[in-house]
């Protein structure tokens, strides 16, 4: 079924010769098999491929249970995690919520706010003076157990809660989702009695959107979970398929091509505000999964039309290292038409009784031909719709893409060794036992 995730490519042809395209449709075939038989750098990471057609029922009921606990007397929930114990959640929220969610007066779910995700000390202290007003619980969620900025942030979560409502009841109101057996946080969780879910040894950071990891959130949040789960099967036995017609093959494989031909700045355009945070979740899972070893696209992203008043004069005329992908929504799910004025001071009556999402459409078609003028290459990946089950369908889609188009560049996609950089240098600025030598070696070079 080739229409839940429909590739356009009539914007790259005059960009790759059929021969640049059939050589790297070989390297795309030879990366998928080396996906497929598990045979590659990191296959000891390929859980994530086969999670929605072996996530048994149990994980569900687990995740409702925890929805049911909470839905009478929790106002907000506060999901703690940062970069793939983070990002996935917040773009299946952020695409199926209303835009204004946050105001609207009457919600029949918990708020999702979220922490961890950065070291702000003004979020944080204005998180815990919202938190101190409302009846709020937690999910906190690290593989690892041991990142700094999640465990900053659940200190001081954890500790409110228990001075708000004391031990006991701050028990039933966290939940702590990550590794089976290592880390801190299991350490504690097991110590305290909370109640836990577990993120596979198999499963990565940013290939965890489809475990409790992004599921539980979600599912918090109001939204249907095996929905999420059928569409990404869906998309699973689409990506099974050795052939032309399993559009992750042919994505990774023009891509691949841009790629060789100089275009080194992948830019994911969407023209919805709510894929805003898909784009961050889509710039994480490639980012971290290509960009080492000196290789690798650089993945951007823009909201249209919004950057279309920023950024779109470099699309069109800055260097031409850069290639877009259109998220393209087929069909919206509201309607709402633009109104006539009898005055027409504005001289817009020409749109008058035309639906806002043609003028969208017709801006993203006019942006696309412009940049194609201008030298960007442009692949359209249009979704029938947002809801569930495409998201769902489009997660799976990008990352198993993803893992292939890393192969293509021999490049392990399930390891981010580039990550522990920055650690280091700050713990030994912090002043962690047993950084002293790297403290002096830092604090000497910037005086
Ligand atoms: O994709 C990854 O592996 C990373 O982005 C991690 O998700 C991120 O660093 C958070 O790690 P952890 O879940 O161990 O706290």
């Amino acid at each position: 079924m080739d229409n839940i995730v429909r590739l356009n490519l009539q914007a790259v042809v005059p960009f790759v010769s059929d021969n640049e395209m059939e050589r790297s449709l070989e390297k795309a075939f030879n990366s998928f098999d080396i996906l497929t038989n598990r045979s590659g750098r990191g296959n000891d990471f390929l859980g994530w491929t086969d999670l929605p057609s072996k996530t048994d029922n149990s994980v569900f009921n687990d995740i409702y249970d925890i929805v049911n606990r909470w839905e009478r007397d929790v106002e907000i929930v506060v999901v703690i995690g940062i970069g793939g114990s983070y990002l996935g959640a917040k773009a299946a929220i952020d695409s199926l919520s209303h835009s204004f969610q946050t105001q609207l007066e009457k919600n029949d779910r918990p708020s999702i706010v979220y922490a961890g995700q950065n070291l702000s000390e003004e979020y944080l202290s204005e998180l815990l003076e919202l938190l101190e007003e409302r009846s709020f619980a937690c999910v906190v969620i690290s593989k690892s157990g041991t990142t700094t900025e999640p465990a900053v942030a659940f200190r001081l979560i954890k500790q409110l809660l228990e001075q708000k409502y004391g031990r006991a009841e701050a028990r039933r109101r966290i939940v702590a989702v990550t590794d089976i057996s290592r880390g801190a946080l299991k350490k504690l969780a097991d110590q305290e009695g909370y109640s836990t879910f577990v993120i596979p040894d198999d499963v990565g950071g940013r290939y965890s959107v489809l475990t409790p990891v992004g599921l539980l959130p979600v599912a918090l949040a109001g939204y249907d979970i095996r929905s999420i789960m059928d569409g990404a099967l869906e998309m699973e036995r689409i990506c099974s398929q050795r052939s032309e017609k399993n559009p992750a093959i042919i994505y990774a494989t023009i891509r691949n091509a841009l790629y060789s031909k100089g275009k080194k700045i992948e830019i994911l355009v969407n023209y919805n505000p709510k894929l805003q945070y898909f784009a961050e979740w889509w710039k994480q899972l490639f980012g971290e999964s290509e960009g080492k070893e000196e290789k690798g696209i650089f993945p951007a992203s823009v909201n249209n039309t919004t950057d279309l008043h920023s950024m779109g004069q470099y699309i069109q005329e800055g260097e031409r290292i850069i290639f877009e992908t259109v998220i393209s929504v087929a069909k919206t799910n509201r309607s709402l038409s633009i109104v006539d004025d009898p005055n027409n001071m504005d001289g817009l009556n020409f749109l008058s009784g035309k639906p806002v999402d043609e003028c969208n459409k017709m801006a993203e078609l006019g942006t696309r031909i412009a940049h194609i003028d201008g030298g960007v290459p442009n692949i359209q990946i249009e979704i029938p719709s947002i809801n569930e089950y495409n998201l769902g369908a489009l997660f799976y889609f990008f990352e198993f893409a993803c893992g292939i188009s890393a192969y293509m560049i021999d490049i392990n996609p399930f390891d981010q060794p580039g990550v522990e950089e920055y650690k280091i240098n700050m713990f030994a600025l912090l002043g962690k036992p047993g950084y002293e030598a790297k403290a002096r070696e830092l604090r000497g070079r910037f005086q």
